[in-house]
């Protein structure tokens, strides 16, 4: 699998560590920076250059590293078709897949430890998503990227004349 991993200073450690193991286990890694723990750099930059390395079709998946991983991925998901998941352990990192089909797997080098991220990434890059129940809420995500429609207000897949409100569903 090709992997864009990006990171700011807060991140780099963890980033490189990871980035290290994915290469190791035959992945292409691509290293979209930043290269210093020790210079400050804004995260948005490294965020936005993987999200658009995944949705440009340059990186089958990326990973994104800052400080907590919430800047970092809040970054990524401007980016359309990009499903960037914050994950902090094995389950978050398989449910992150299995239901939301995430594309870039963020992770907070201040909060989770080597051990724990790496079986957490190797969890995300082999887990497959289960489709089902779970495609008509990507499609409803995908719909707002392409015409900032509600989903709310209208029905995906369906005939287009249904625009009731939704009630919730399980
Ligand atoms: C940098 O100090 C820190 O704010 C950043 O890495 C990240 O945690 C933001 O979400």
């Amino acid at each position: 699998m090709r992997i864009a991993v990006g990171s700011d200073h807060a991140g780099f450690d963890l980033k490189s560590a990871l980035a290290e193991h994915l290469a190791a286990g035959g992945h292409e890694v691509v290293d979209l920076g930043t290269d210093s723990p020790d210079v400050s750099v804004d995260y948005p930059v490294f965020g936005l250059a993987v999200a658009r390395a995944v949705a440009g079709g340059q990186a089958d998946r990326g990973l994104c590293v800052c400080g907590t991983g919430i800047g970092i991925g809040i970054a990524a998901n401007k980016v359309d078709g990009v499903r960037a998941a914050l994950v902090h352990d094995v389950t978050t990192a398989s449910l992150a897949r299995r239901h939301n089909d995430a594309n870039v797997v963020c992770l907070g080098g201040r909060i989770t430890g080597l051990a724990e991220a790496t079986d957490a990434v190797d969890t995300f890059f082999t887990t497959a998503y289960e489709g089902g129940r779970h495609q008509k809420r990507l499609d409803e995500i995908s719909q707002y990227e392409s015409s900032r429609t509600d989903p709310a207000e209208t029905t995906v897949g369906g005939t287009g004349d249904d625009h009731e409100r939704q009630q919730p569903s399980s």
